[in-house]
């Protein structure tokens, strides 16, 4: 997941097959306390930045939360998304007839089930009980049915995730759902560690610490403009 144009360029230089701009901009980015709280004109900037990037990559815009509350929204929004730059959506939830008429006409769609932040209450863990596991397999089954082309996981038991991977022929990717998902995604903010908000659950492996170095710098900075060193006659123009 990705929101910028910088982060979009360092993401498809490092031949990521994915750009997703998530909603999840709204916490990573916009300090927000939930996903609910970005709507359309801000999700459409961020995806306009990162087409901008021109990436090889392809670029799924998160649909927010009520863009796609009935099939006419849904086309509506995913059809700005698609003018924006994106080359799919993703919509969390089983609503087979956003999918199907949003597939009608030939956009490609990503679905989302497992935990989801846009209407569940706190993250937790999908799957546990096997009522849960077969209800997810159903949501799973019944999303590429109505034509979706990738699945995101999102806090699935491994075991589950697993089970679910296996019984479709689109791939699913995971997100703190284990190994046997065929794809993964992480927060670019996250896996590049710049989170200063110290945002570090279980499933993250940060791959960087970004927000150590960016701070050290800016510290750097600040310092040498107070005692004179910084700018130097070279940085004068
Ligand atoms: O918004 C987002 O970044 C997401 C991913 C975490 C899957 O939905």
């Amino acid at each position: 997941s990705a929101y910028d144009y910088p982060s979009a360029i360092i993401a498809d230089r490092a031949g990521v097959d994915i750009i997703l701009v998530g909603d999840s901009a709204a916490n990573v980015v916009h300090g927000m306390s939930s996903t609910r709280g970005i709507g359309m004109q801000e999700m459409l900037l961020h995806v306009k930045a990162v087409a901008r990037a021109k990436p090889r990559a392809k670029v799924v815009a998160d649909m927010p939360y009520s863009s796609f509350s009935t099939p006419f929204t849904a086309l509506r929004n995913a059809s700005k998304f698609l003018e924006a730059g994106a080359n799919a959506v993703k919509i969390e939830g089983n609503k087979p007839e956003v999918v199907e008429a949003l597939a009608k006409n030939r956009i490609k769609v990503m679905g989302h089930l497992g935990y989801l932040p846009q209407t569940d209450r706190k993250p937790r863990s999908k799957g546990k009980t096997a009522r849960e596991e077969e209800k997810l397999i159903r949501d799973a089954k019944s999303l590429e049915a109505s034509g979706c082309f990738w699945l995101v996981l999102e806090l699935v038991k491994e075991k589950t995730a697993k089970k679910i991977t296996s019984n479709l022929s689109i791939p699913t990717i995971g997100i703190g759902s284990g190994r046997y998902c065929a794809g993964q995604v992480l927060v670019f903010h996250d896996l590049v560690g710049l989170n200063p908000t110290g945002f570090k659950p279980k499933f993250l492996k940060q791959y960087s610490h970004l927000s150590v170095d960016a701070e050290r710098a800016v510290r750097k900075f600040a310092s040498e403009v107070r005692s004179g060193k910084f700018p130097e006659k070279k940085h004068a123009p």
